[in-house]
């Protein structure tokens, strides 16, 4: 078995992007560009991963400590200066080396897997993973001899007329020979109109020292691109985003429009559930089978179990039953643990509480900091008044409660099991098991006190 290494690339501040965000931490949906790459890389069972970073390194690092080793390029002179940097991690390595762009987030796992296969089977000391286009600008074009063979790279910047015309592309996607990669990183020379030191040069140095350089083209050209700036960044959302709803249709999940449902990649969804237009569903979340979510709803970090409806709705990191409903316009915030069998209805908002079975808040509730037991009917308007302006306190409402509508239920407080709250109250003792608690003042019914204010007069 060949050791593989890799290297990604991402050094590179990306002025392109005009951003205060480093280039490679700007999202494709909803993941760092440099997540991307690493998640593809994870996939091929490497020795060492090494990535080159620059400016901003501590926020980079911070998003693959642990997955990767890194080497810090201390000012960006180009591409082959910052491979040059993992020289200490990997020089003395045998074996083959990948070396990626951090900022090429669309490029597979099995193409890469199909590039290392191909370099290894062709005995090549550099392997070149291309790809055709019509719009070829600003990519490093792959100039061949007559008998078709890789001659060289040519950045686009330092190519004639005649070479701009080339349709075939260099990736910034490369597998090399290791040794001989770090031997021929120390001949490149920075002799040209960007004065940086190209990766690429290595090709043709490599060629005219008599090495097999070889090149694998992939067909699918949306792979290849390359995000330098913010119209890139958005093809490479939107391509992103097709292949991502096409495994979960694949998948067996219905999405009704594609073109406006956003699905995060690391999202499970169960097969039979169904997607209405206007849903995102981001981060760590798992929904189950058969359910159906949306029009227009967003559930991050959560997880959702089966035949649960969720329309026009807000969910984050919470965890949501099965065959509960919710919605419209329900907002489940952090923390929230709704049970099985639940009714979140209408503006409801449920904060960091525990929701038991078969439990309904049906319509204009506030739930904050509170334990919900199971089978309680939280009434029309009723509210946990959970926050003193300094500290939040806890609510309990436990089994079978029945809370009347418009009720203030001020925290800490505990309505016992089976208690009945009268419409209207503010709750601010605990109400014993199975009683009844009426807090507001009675009704008085002034008799004739419109004809007494008259005859006043
Ligand atoms: C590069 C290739 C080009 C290829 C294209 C594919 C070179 C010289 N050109 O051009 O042939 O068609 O990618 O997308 O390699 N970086 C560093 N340190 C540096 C410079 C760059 O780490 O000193 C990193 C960047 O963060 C980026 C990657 O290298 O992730 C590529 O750099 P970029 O400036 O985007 O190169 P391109 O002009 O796109
Ligand atoms: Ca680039």
């Amino acid at each position: 078995m060949t050791n593989i290494y890799a290297v990604i690339l991402a050094a590179g501040q990306g002025t392109r992007m005009k951003s205060k965000l480093y280039k490679v931490l700007h999202p494709v949906c909803g993941k760092p560009m440099v997540e991307h790459v690493i998640d593809h890389i994870s996939g091929l069972q490497t020795n060492k991963i090494v990535t080159i970073v620059g400016h901003g390194a501590e926020k980079v690092k911070s998003h693959l400590e642990g997955r990767s080793e890194f080497a810090l390029q201390e000012e960006q002179l180009g591409t082959a200066h910052a491979v040059m940097q993992a020289e200490d991690i990997l020089g003395q390595e045998e074996g083959c080396t990948l070396v990626v762009c951090g900022d090429t987030p669309l490029i597979k796992p099995e193409t890469m897997e199909a590039l290392v296969a191909y370099h290894l089977e062709q005995k090549a000391k550099a392997t070149i993973l291309t790809g055709a286009t019509e719009s070829p600008d600003g990519y490093g074009r792959i100039i061949r001899s007559e008998q078709g063979t890789v001659e060289r790279i040519v950045e686009h910047k330092d190519a004639s007329e005649e070479e701009r015309k080339v349709k075939e592309i260099n990736t910034g996607t490369y597998c090399f020979d290791n040794r001989m990669l770090f031997d021929t990183l120390k001949k490149v020379s920075n002799n040209n109109v960007q004065g940086e030191y190209y990766l690429p040069d290595v090709i043709e140095i490599l060629k005219s020292a008599g090495e097999t350089v070889a090149a694998y083209q992939t067909n699918d050209f949306d792979e290849t691109l390359g995000v330098n700036d913010r119209v890139a960044l958005s093809q490479a959302e939107k391509t992103m985003r097709a292949r991502i709803n096409e495994k979960h249709m694949r998948g067996g999940v219905t999405i009704i429009n594609p073109e406006n449902t956003y699905i995060g990649p690391d999202v499970i969804i169960g097969s039979d559930t169904v997607l209405f237009p206007g849903t995102v569903i981001s981060g760590k979340t798992e929904i189950g089978s058969d359910c159906e979510i949306g029009p227009n709803s967003e559930i991050k970090d959560s997880k959702v179990g089966e035949r649960t409806l969720i329309r026009q709705s807000v969910v984050h990191q919470s965890q949501i039953g099965s065959d509960v409903n919710i919605g419209p316009f329900a907002h489940i915030r952090p923390d929230s643990d709704i049970h099985d069998e639940v009714k979140i209805g209408n503006f409801v908002e449920i904060k960091k509480t525990v929701f038991g079975k078969g439990s309904k808040a049906s319509h204009l509730s506030y739930i904050g900091d509170a334990e919900v037991g199971s089978d309680v009917n939280i009434g029309c308007g009723s509210i946990t008044v959970n926050y003193d302006g300094k500290k939040k306190f806890l609510t309990k409402i436990e089994d079978g409660v029945f809370i009347g509508c418009n009720s203030n239920l001020v925290a800490p407080v505990t309505v016992g099991k089976g208690a009945y709250v009268a419409a209207g109250s503010t709750i601010t003792n605990d109400v014993p098991g199975e009683a009844l608690s009426i807090a507001r003042a009675r009704q008085v019914n002034k008799e004739n006190y419109v004809q007494n204010i008259h005859s006043d007069k």
